[in-house]
Formats: C-alpha cells, structure tokens, sequence
C-alpha cells in the first residue's frame, strides 16, 4: 500500500477540490447545455440537482474517503470486504479512462486557442474559425497530445505539491478574470437579450432529457461519481469539517458555472450565434468578444484567459488521471510511471476516435450521436449518476448509522444538528431522486 501524504490545510483541502471541480465542466460544458436547453429554466433545475441530489452525494463519498483513508477500490474492500460493492470500485475506475478521453480532446482546443491567442489570431476576424480547426485532421490532434502529455508529466512529477501550490493561486486568478470577461460582455450591443435569456425561465423547454442533463452536469462540474471527491478526502486532514468543504466546494463551483455563463451568453445573443450549438458555442464565442476589443487588450486578455482555461482543465485532468493511477498502484502493484503510461496510452486512444469524430469520422454514430457526444453523454448522464447512486447508497444503507454519523461530526464534535438532515437526503431523497431520473429517462 502506497504511503499517502495529506493536504497541509482546509484551504487546501477546498482548493484542491474546486480545483477538481472548476473545469472545462464549468467554462465550456455548463454554457452550451444552457444553450441547448432552455436557458433559466435549466439552470434552476441545475441548482435543485446540485443541493438535493449532488451535494449529499459528496458527502457520501467523503465519509468513506475520509473513513477508509484508501481510493475507491480499496476503501470497498475494506468497508464491505468480500461482497459484489467492489464492482463499485471498478466502476469508478473506468469511468475515469473515459472522460480523459474526451476530455483532453477539449483540453486540446484551448491550447490550440492559446497558441491562437499568442499570435494574434483571435484578434482578428475570427468567423468560421472554430469549425474549419475542429473539423481538420492533424491540428487538434497534436493540440489534444500536448493536453494529455502534459496531465501525465504532472502526475508523474507528484501531483499534490503541484496541486496544492499551483491552485492556490490559479483558482483565485480565475474568479478575478471572469468577472471582468462578465463586465465586458455585459457592456457589448444587444447583450441584455442574453441576460434575459438567463435569467427568464421558459419552463415548456423542460422535459426529462433536460432533467437528466441538468443532473448529470452537475456530477460533472463536481467531479462525482467516480470517487476523485472520495479520494481527495482520503488526504484531508484528520480534524477536516466535511460539510464546510462540500458546501465551499459546491459553491465556489456553482458560482463559477454562473459566471461563465454570464460571460458567454451575453455575447453569444451580441453576436447573433446560436445559443443552442453545442460543444463550440464557448471556442466560437470567446474570440468573437477579445476582437471586438483594441487589439492589445483583446490579444493579452485572450492570452490570460485561454491559458486560465488551460490550467483550470489540468486541474481536474490531472485529478481524473489519479483515480485510475491510484487504483493501478494500490491494487495492481504498477509503479506510478507504469501505471501512469498506461492510463495516458488508453486515454490517448479514446482521445484519437473522440477527436477526429468531428472530421472524417462525423459520419461514426453511437445511439444517434458522434462519438465524442455518445462519449460525453454516457458518462455525465449515467455512468457518474450511477456511481453517486451506489456511493449513497452504501454510506445510507451499507454503512452504520453511528459509523456515518461519526466521521460527518468529527466524533460527534460538529454538524450533529443538520446530521439527521443530511443523513435522510443521502440515504432517501438523492437515490431516490437519482432512480426517478433514471426510469424517467429510459422510458420516456
Ligand atoms: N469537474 C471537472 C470539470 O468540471 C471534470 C471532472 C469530472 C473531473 C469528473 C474529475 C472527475 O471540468
């Protein structure tokens, strides 16, 4: 067994996990399903997910993180040795390959923006940038290798001093930087159009794809259902508030997903793009604002918030990698190196398909959808909503009460008021919720 270091401080312990959380989930995912569906009426529901149904599930996979001090797989065989809960354990040890996958195509676009940003390209006429780049062969390959080559040299160099110093100073940066992309956008022509849009519920749009959306989204944006929030909380520190981090977590987290909304839609109404496009509404978008700008300041703010994106994305690649890294060690012996290559090849190869699924393989279609969407979809949608499924169950039906209840009031010291609260929704309301979802989705 590996000797597991811990983070110096709760702020760290938040740092790290909105690190994990604030991602491309949050800047590139959260505005385009706004835009696909129905705006204000999807981000309510949004919000109702992520306090219902998503924050208890954090909380679950907290207590068993914090309990077992061991990364999935492992805290399943300790918490429920020799019964079917490892499939659990295997389950959020897939899921991760997948979304790196995938992930790392996005993680792709935005250093290829970046290097755009850097010559000055992004400051000129930028229309019909985005689809002729996404649609070629070699360009967002290579951009997509550079991503993921650069998540495995992070994990291979040691991942939490990395993580630890580097999003201390990152996540802060990127509150500042958003909110003046938010002022900005909010000052272009025809903007309130957006605003309005985000805020003017059309609840008509909302049927149960939309429901399912909004709730896979938000085990997305908070890194759940695959034990990264487990396994982090397996490194907080024995006196760590769980409670206190998941809410600073879900809120920093929340607040980020509006802002970049409010960055983006504005804009997109200005522009006159359609809201609901899909994957490149943010890549079409961002450029459109930074060349209305002089172009020093379009061309240095482009920069500064292409590379925030970047480095926002590695946060949480860098957290999917681990989940599968930690697995291969624990349990299959790899060094960190082997188990790392290995990782970033499997990944690599996802990538290859999920990349040129919008170019020469457009035509490829899984259930409908192109391969990086079918991709994308069978994750956020159901793969990370089952593992949050399972985890709350094993901590509302598996676990002892007085187990659960120790570990979530640091041994009765703290939270044993809202104990009961959180102790129902994690044990009823959320699987319950989840079940709804699911049936709904399948059948209707
Ligand atoms: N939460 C990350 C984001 O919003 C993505 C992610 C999902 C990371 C699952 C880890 C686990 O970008």
């Amino acid at each position: 067994m590996s000797q597991r270091e811990n983070f110096g401080s709760r702020f760290a312990v938040i740092m790290a996990m909105a690190g994990s959380a604030i991602g491309l989930g949050n800047i590139w995912r959260f505005p385009y399903l706004v835009g696909q569906n129905g705006g204000a009426a999807f981000i309510i529901i949004y919000l109702i997910a992520c306090f219902l149904l998503v924050l208890p599930i954090f909380m679950a996979e907290s207590i068993i993180g914090r309990r077992t001090r061991l990364s999935t797989f492992g805290a399943m065989k300790k918490l429920a040795p020799g019964t079917p809960w490892k499939w659990l354990g295997l389950l959020t040890v897939l899921t991760p390959f997948l979304i790196l996958g995938y992930y790392s195509v996005v993680g792709g676009w935005a250093v290829d923006y970046l290097w755009k940003a850097c010559t000055l390209r992004l400051t000129q006429d930028t229309a019909g940038l985005f689809p002729g780049f996404i649609s070629s062969v070699w360009e967002p390959l290579v951009t997509f290798t550079i991503f993921i080559v650069a998540t495995a040299v992070v994990i291979l160099l040691g991942v939490k001093n990395g993580i630890e110093k580097f999003t201390k100073v990152c996540m802060p940066a990127l509150f500042v930087l958003i909110v003046g992309i938010v002022i900005f956008s909010l000052t272009l022509p025809g903007s309130s159009e957006g605003v309005r849009y985000l805020v003017k519920p059309d609840f008509s749009k909302i049927d149960a794809g939309v429901v399912a959306s909004a709730m896979g989204q938000a085990f997305f944006s908070l890194s759940l259902g695959m034990g990264t929030i487990l396994t982090y909380a397996s490194y907080a520190p024995e006196n760590e508030n769980m409670l206190a981090s998941g809410i600073g977590t879900t809120v920093a987290d929340l607040s980020f997903a509006l802002l970049a909304g409010f960055a983006i839609m504005p804009a997109v109404f200005s522009a006159g793009i359609q809201p609901g496009q899909g994957p490149g509404l943010v890549f079409d978008t961002l450029p459109y604002i930074f060349s209305q700008m002089p172009q020093w300041v379009g061309a240095t703010l482009a920069i500064v918030f292409f590379l925030t994106i970047l480095m926002a994305a590695l946060t949480s690649s860098i957290s999917l990698l681990e989940v599968a890294v930690a697995y291969l060690k624990e349990e299959r012996g790899m060094g960190r190196v082997q188990g790392t290559v290995l990782v970033t090849i499997v990944g690599w190869v996802l990538g290859v398909f999920c990349s040129l699924s919008f170019g020469p393989l457009s035509g490829v279609k899984l259930f409908g959808l192109s391969i990086f969407d079918s991709l994308d979809r069978l994750c956020s949608d159901w793969l990370l909503p089952l593992g949050g499924l399972l985890f709350t169950l094993f901590v509302g039906w598996y676990m002892s009460r007085e187990d659960v209840r120790d570990e979530f009031t640091s041994g009765g010291t703290r939270n044993t008021r809202i104990f009961g609260l959180v102790y129902f929704l994690m044990r009823y309301l959320a699987p319950l919720g989840i079940l709804v979802v699911f049936i709904t989705n399948l059948f209707l």
